[in-house]
């Protein structure tokens, strides 16, 4: 799994979910990404579904060890990445919540948490956080799935987290072409939302990405113009 100085994987594997949100099977699995930024602040780029929160609170300690976590990012409100806020806010209780405002128009219909009001971060289109050497930037994205989506950009790294956009499902270990995979994700989960979808993929095309890190699927390192061409 790709990795770099300060940008780790922490998601999971998922081999026994037989139907992806109730409806559409998976026979190859899933995974479910998300993935730690230790620089001098520690940011974790969304959290997990609930399926696999042990292994993802262990692959975080694994990681980071005894320092706390400063940020969470909140790519995606869905489940399946935003499971844990809960479990993590009370792990950490000093660590912000980094959203856009419909994010946290969303939020408390997921969860009640203690002060709110005073750990958000409201970010909105083009807003950047400095972390220590590295810098996170924010671009809004609604309805790449949802009207909360939002994607982050860190310009030192050339990577961009583009939460659903460029997901697949298979799990990690299950290796086939790219394509058909990342096809059949993109009709059920995105497809519907094509227009938002181009309109991402223009907002991005200024920006210099060498690396993309989706919520699903592998870490996409090589060849971008080639997923970006099909999108
Ligand atoms: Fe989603
Ligand atoms: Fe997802």
């Amino acid at each position: 799994m790709w990795s770099n100085t300060y940008i780790k994987y922490i998601g999971a594997n998922d081999h026994d979910l037989d139907l992806f949100e109730s409806q559409y099977p998976i026979s190859h699995g899933v995974s479910y990404n998300s993935y730690v930024i230790v620089d001098e602040k520690i940011v974790v780029m969304d959290t997990i579904d609930i399926r696999k929160s042990e292994e993802w609170l262990n692959n975080l300690a694994e990681k980071i060890g005894d320092r706390p976590v400063d940020y969470l990012v909140i790519s995606h409100l869905e489940p399946d990445h935003a499971a844990n806020i809960l479990e993590l806010c009370k792990r950490y209780p000093n660590m912000r919540l980094i959203g856009n405002a419909q994010t946290f128009n969303m939020l408390p219909n997921y969860f009640d948490i203690e002060g709110l009001n005073e750990k958000k971060v409201v970010v909105k289109e083009g807003d950047q956080i400095s972390i220590g050497k590295n810098t996170l930037q924010f671009f809004m994205a609604p309805m790449v799935h949802w009207p909360e989506v939002m994607v982050t950009y860190v310009p030192e790294e050339k990577v961009l987290f583009s939460a659903d956009a460029f997901g697949k499902f298979g799990t990690l270990d299950y290796e086939d072409g790219w394509v058909d995979e990342a096809r059949r994700y993109y009709l059920n989960i995105v497809g519907k939302y094509g227009m938002q979808v181009q309109a991402l993929l223009k907002k991005l095309s200024g920006l210099d990405v060498q690396v993309i890190c989706p919520l699903h699927g592998p870490i996409l390192t090589e060849n971008l113009g080639y997923y970006i061409n099909l999108y």
